[in-house]
């Protein structure tokens, strides 16, 4: 059997930043005709919004763009170091959080910023939280998941031989 890759994107709610990176990521890797092969999901540091859909917000952004967001909030576990090979981070305060958790140590995968992966972006560069701000923040975290998703899909390649 082929083997499968899997992702994660982290914010801190897991209803606006990581919901719209998986949504954009699983439409470049299904564009790229790799579902199969990369299985993609998102979750928060924090539990506040577990069990509700992405916020609103971020999925009129997504559906303006031709993409449905459909995850449900949920809070990443310390077990998800060990099904995921791709652990990408919106901001250093959540890689931060995911550093401080039991496993973190020992993780033998790619624990990174999301947007290190977008050659255009300064060094360290973070997915600014949109939640207490405008309409103009979804959308700016729109464009700079498809820049990273770019990035990341051909990271991946490289390095699975894809
Ligand atoms: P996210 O945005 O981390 O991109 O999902 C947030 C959503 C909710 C809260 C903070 C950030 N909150 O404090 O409730």
């Amino acid at each position: 059997m082929r083997e499968r890759i899997s992702v994660c994107f982290v914010c801190l709610g897991n209803i606006c930043r990581s919901p719209t990176a998986e949504g954009v990521f699983r439409e470049r890797v299904d564009e790229a005709g790799l579902s199969d092969r990369i299985h993609i999901d998102s979750a928060g540091t924090g539990a506040y919004h577990a069990g509700e859909p992405a916020d609103p917000r971020s999925r009129a952004e997504a559906r303006r763009r031709g993409v449905e967001l459909r995850s449900i909030s949920r809070q990443f576990q310390p077990s998800d170091f060990q099904r995921f090979d791709y652990i990408l981070a919106m901001d250093e305060a959540n890689l931060r959080n995911l550093r401080r958790l039991p496993g973190a140590e020992a993780y033998g995968g790619t624990l990174a910023l999301l947007r290190a992966f977008d050659s255009t972006a300064p060094p360290d560069a973070s997915v600014p939280d949109p939640y207490y701000g405008g309409p103009g923040g979804f959308a700016e975290v729109y464009d700079q998941c498809v820049r990273a998703s770019a990035g990341l899909l051909d990271r991946i390649r490289s390095d699975r031989g894809l």
